[in-house]
């Protein structure tokens, strides 16, 4: 999970992309599929989980805690859980790397046993906030030890007695409701969860999945904790977030012409694709089904003259992780996109806005910071920068993207932290007729 060497990678101007591909699992998914067997009673599988450095991070977590988890020679992830309540004490600090869903989920999950847990994680990890979590969980009645402005290195010191909590979440966030509810699964009675502005919902998904006693209202989250979880068989869809660089990859590169297998299609995730049909993109949907709880679709992507448009503000959870690659697209539409409402894209893995800013006008793109967002003009992609990725495999992978556009190559300074969510980026890009090289 470290970073010993950066690397540098380097995008040219691409001709054509064509082909039929995947795009590894849904990262969202993966760590939720990992975290419900590890709390189940028996023998679950895993199909198409990611195997990317957060994933993995979570994985080896949940050994620590007491899960038994291998993957066999068919790429199948096995996990033998330990039923609700039955985690164990760690013997060491869980490094979670770089991964912000990865510590949040877990934090949740040790919150209500007796058990203390220490978290740590990379230079980016342990500059974002905690505190969005350790509040609610502190109502459950455990005990936190960090940083004086809430931050890793964190101690969850886990209560013996958890109390049932009605958490009204004052920030739109998916990692935040998620910990609340996994730390509702070992508490008697039943936990409410307000959710004013939805967020993705694959937590509630998978809970009905696995069985989880769980009641959906408008707005409200109740679960009911205790319960057995049985084991179950799941098989994880391609990530709508990864998916999205190749279809912007397709969208900007003149005659493209691909189609990405097994995707994703949550209506809670795809704000990026309604985005982007707005701004008269040609893609499509085929084949859509339901896998286990999930809806998933093959999509066919094509080249498109693409018109900036004002991105509707209450749009911004369903596509928070796409507004790098968003600002691309923009870059190569004509007329003006303008992101707003999205502050919180300031406590990513990056200041997701500052860093974008910055590098869309070191490789000569027109573009305006305000204090909630960006505006984008249509530009001549000059390129010839080198791009500071801050531990930010968004912004590492945007940059390669917009390099396929751009005049002279764009070099992102770490390709390394693209293997937390996208391992083999460079070359399934290359695969479809892209040049990216070291
Ligand atoms: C995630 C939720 C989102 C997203 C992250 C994954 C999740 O974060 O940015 O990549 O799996 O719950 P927030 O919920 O903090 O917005």
């Amino acid at each position: 999970m470290k970073h010993p060497q950066s690397k540098k990678l380097s995008s040219s101007r691409s001709e054509t992309l064509c082909g039929i591909i995947s795009v590894p699992g849904d990262k969202s998914i993966s760590h939720r599929s990992l975290i419900m067997g590890a709390l189940s009673v028996g023998e679950s599988t895993i199909a198409g989980l990611l195997e990317g450095e957060d994933v993995l991070g979570t994985a080896n977590a949940l050994k620590a805690l007491g899960a038994d988890i291998y993957k066999d020679d068919n790429n199948i992830w096995h996990v033998w859980g330990v039923g609700i309540g039955g985690l164990r004490q760690p013997q060491a600090p869980l490094n979670m790397g770089n991964s912000g869903t990865g510590v949040r989920l877990l934090m949740g999950l040790v919150a209500t046993h007796p058990i203390t847990v220490t978290f740590t994680g990379d230079k980016s990890l342990s500059s974002r906030p905690m505190k969005r979590v350790t509040d609610p969980l502190q109502q459950f009645g455990a005990k936190f030890t960090a940083c004086e402005n809430g931050t890793l290195p964190i101690t969850v010191h886990g209560t013996k007695m958890p109390l049932a909590i009605t958490y009204d979440l004052p920030v739109a966030s998916a990692q935040v409701k998620s910990a609340v509810m996994l730390a509702a699964l070992n508490t008697p009675g039943r936990t409410t969860v307000i959710e004013k502005i939805p967020t993705r919902d694959h937590s509630e998904r998978i809970f009905g999945y696995f069985g989880v006693p769980i009641q959906l209202q408008t707005n409200q989250i109740h679960v009911i904790g205790q319960a057995e979880l049985s084991a179950k068989n799941m098989t994880v869809p391609a990530d709508p977030s990864s998916a999205a660089f190749l279809i912007v990859a397709a969208l900007i590169t003149e005659g493209s012409d691909i189609t990405i297998k097994n995707v994703g299609i949550n209506p809670a995730r795809t704000g990026l694709f309604t985005t982007l049909i707005e701004m008269g993109a040609h893609i499509k949907f085929d084949n859509i089904r339901d896998q286990c709880g999930e809806d998933v679709a093959d999509i066919r992507v094509k080249y498109s003259a693409l018109t900036g448009v004002i991105v509707p503000k209450g749009r911004a959870p369903s596509m928070i992780d796409e507004y790098p690659i968003l600002c691309v697209a923009a870059a190569c539409a004509t007329g003006q996109t303008v992101m707003r409402n999205i502050e919180e894209l300031r406590v990513k893995e990056s200041d997701r806005i500052d860093v974008m800013v910055k590098g869309l006008k070191a490789c000569g793109v027109e573009v305006h910071e305000h204090k909630d967002g960006m505006s984008v003009k249509q530009s001549t992609v000059k390129g010839g920068a080198t791009i500071n990725t801050h531990l930010d495999h968004r912004i590492a992978m945007s940059f390669l993207i917009l390099g396929l556009r751009a005049e002279k190559p764009i070099i992102i300074d770490d390709a390394t932290v693209i293997e937390t969510s996208f391992p083999g980026f460079g070359m399934l890009l290359n695969s479809l007729g892209a040049s990216i090289c070291p």
